[in-house]
């Protein structure tokens, strides 16, 4: 079979993008464009067996990051196991907002793959960062990435910031589970390849980043992902606990917190 030929054969099954990244993976060639140079090519037998692997395994809801073992983050690239969530794009904002806020510390809760902590810290070469998760499999991942991309980052295992002594007015960053189990508009059967500590959280997906902010008491900076549709409560609770919003931008929520509001509240 030729390299036109699987492509054409496995479209009919998988998206075409799809179907061409899987091949360029294993014909280990640059990019995309190896395909159509070479596309009345023989593709040798172990090379379409293996490729037939990961159709079958996309075939069946698999995301293609996992099969592959890696995902592109903000112009790098991330080992993914199934211990971490897949970076998604929407993610990728953090990073503009958080280079934006010059920040001396960063405090990355949840870390996952790292994507987020290890990307600061490549492009803040000054920064301070420290990576928080409570997965003791996804921290390995992370520390993994921290060590392949050449970044210095202080990792460690706790439930959320709780016990940890901050540094001085932080920048907080936390994309921490806030899939809610009811909505039924999301992919269940490819979300159901993630880790599942990484998704869900109780009170309609906002436990976490209600205890989160919670945990926050002195001044510091905030950069939240949540749904859209959750925003506005988000913005509700953090006021209530001292933190005035600046601005959000697609799924993210920036805010600063100063002592003086929150022992406001909490006279
Ligand atoms: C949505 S994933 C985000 C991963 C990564 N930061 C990203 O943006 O791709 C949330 C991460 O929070 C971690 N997590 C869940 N509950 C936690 C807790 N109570 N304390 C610290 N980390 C937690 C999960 O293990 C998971 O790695």
């Amino acid at each position: 079979m030729t390299i036109s030929e699987w492509v054409e054969r496995s479209s009919k099954y998988i998206d075409r993008l799809d179907a061409e990244v899987i091949l360029t993976h294993y014909l280990q060639a640059h990019d995309r464009s190896y395909l159509v140079a070479h596309d009345d090519e023989e593709l040798p037998d172990n090379i379409q067996q293996a490729c037939d692997t990961m159709l079958a395994a996309r075939m069946r809801g698999k995301p293609l990051a996992y099969i592959l073992g890696y995902k592109e983050f903000y112009g790098r690239r991330f080992i993914v196991t199934p211990e971490v969530l897949i970076p998604r794009p929407e993610t990728e904002d953090i990073i503009d907002l958080a280079k934006a806020a010059k920040p001396k510390n960063i405090v990355d809760v949840g870390t996952g793959s790292g994507c987020i902590a290890i990307t600061l810290a490549l492009e803040l070469p000054n920064a301070e960062i420290t990576a928080i998760d409570i997965s003791d499999t996804a921290l390995s991942v992370a520390q993994k990435n921290a060590k392949q991309l050449g970044a210095k980052i202080d990792f460690r295992k706790n439930n959320l910031v709780e016990g940890l002594a901050l540094p001085e007015k932080p920048l907080i960053i936390a994309n921490l589970p806030y899939v809610d189990k009811t909505w039924n508009w999301l992919d269940k059967n490819s979300l159901s390849y993630e880790p599942q500590l990484a998704l869900y959280a109780q009170q309609e997906g906002l436990e976490l980043i209600y205890r989160l902010i919670d945990q926050l008491d002195n001044p510091c900076r905030l950069l939240l992902e949540a749904d859209p549709s959750q925003h506005e409560q988000i913005k509700k609770y953090a006021k209530l606990h001292g933190f005035s919003f600046r601005k959000s931008r697609n799924f993210i929520l920036s805010f600063t917190k100063n002592k003086t509001a929150h022992a406001n509240i909490k006279a």
